[in-house]
């Protein structure tokens, strides 16, 4: 025998027969680009925590929201850091509000970009929690009714202001149901929720925190977030809000919860997001600085595995990059 047997070496021998035999293609429209927006003009705070990414004034949210458009990339998810903050998020549903505000100079600059609101309201609380808080024995909870109220009203005003998709992250029970039906009301039926359906209690968004000025001043969110030792509980959450009207699912983080991707992709044939959040970024970007890893090759293959565990599209702030380097080929 003149060679030795090569089974499965036989289709990886040139890159011509290895674009051929590729599973999974990481595209450019595969991306959202997650932005922070803040009050005042010409404003682009570094976030220490996140390099590369800012807490950006309106004006220079849309010059950056242009050029991610110029890269190829379909959408941007928005979060707001307001002005003030109180114990009733009202900055998260003010028709004047600093999201509502990016939402509609957006929509009038760059009318092709897709403009996700994320709908939360840690951002907005004096107290840094999800919803409306409620003393409880021995600490607080989160009252869910009244945090409802606030759900459909929030999204009501950032439809109103032109957001194209609503993405409930608050991770109340019935949010989804409760901001599909203010929706259908207030004349925008047409306005998809995509649902932050598996979103769990992770140590992961701690630089998003420091970026959104958003962490709890007391307690934590487990007990709206999930618990990360648990799957089959995600098909439970994800089942729910698909019955409540949910267009598209998300699984968060992403990375550490592939084989959650995985099985939501395998039981539902809704299109499932996965969120690459702050703290993924924030590793590889630390390891890229220290010259101790190839960051464009781990962050393209990072993403081609987040599409390959089964997700549609991919939340991630490597966004930017990774277009830029997919066009470059
Ligand atoms: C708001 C929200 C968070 C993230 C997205 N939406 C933070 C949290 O739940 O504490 C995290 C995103 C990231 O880490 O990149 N609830």
């Amino acid at each position: 025998m003149a060679f030795p047997t090569q089974r499965l070496r036989r289709t990886r021998a040139t890159p011509a027969l290895r674009e051929l035999v590729r599973e999974t293609k990481l595209d450019r429209g595969d991306l959202i680009l997650p932005l922070f927006v803040r009050p005042g003009r010409g404003e682009k705070r570094p976030i220490r925590s996140m390099p590369g990414q800012f807490q950006l004034s309106v004006d220079e949210l849309v010059k950056l929201a242009r050029e991610a458009r110029k890269a190829g990339i379909p959408g941007v998810i928005l979060f707001g850091i307001p002005d003030k903050k109180d114990a009733r998020a009202s900055g998260a549903w003010a028709k004047n509000g600093i999201v509502q505000r990016a939402i509609r100079a957006l929509k009038d600059k760059t009318p092709e970009l897709a403009v996700l609101a994320d709908l939360c309201f840690c951002e907005y609380t004096d107290h840094g929690h999800c919803g409306i808080i409620r003393k409880a024995k021995g600490g607080f909870v989160l009252d869910n009714d009244a945090t409802l109220e606030l759900a459909a009203k929030t999204a009501l005003s950032q439809a109103e202001a032109g957001a194209d998709v609503i993405a409930p992250s608050g991770m109340a029970d019935g949010q989804v149901g409760a901001i599909r039906e203010a929706l259908d009301k207030g004349g925008f039926s047409h306005t998809p929720i995509l649902a932050y359906a598996a979103k769990y209690a992770s140590a992961f968004y701690g630089p998003f925190r420091e970026a959104a000025e958003s962490p709890p001043k007391f307690g934590d969110r487990s007990t709206y977030q999930m618990d990360p030792a648990n799957a089959r509980e995600a098909l439970r959450e994800v089942a729910l809000d698909v019955e409540e009207g949910a267009d598209m699912v998300m699984v968060k983080p992403a990375l550490p919860y592939l084989d959650v991707v995985r099985a939501v992709r395998e039981r539902f044939s809704l299109p499932v997001a996965a969120y690459n959040v702050s703290g993924e970024y924030a590793m590889v970007k630390a390891a890229a600085q220290k010259g101790w890893i190839d960051e464009r090759r781990v962050v393209l293959e990072a993403l081609t595995s987040i599409k390959r565990a089964g997700a549609d599209f991919i939340l991630t702030y490597h966004a930017m990059d990774a277009a830029r380097w997919l066009e470059q080929g």
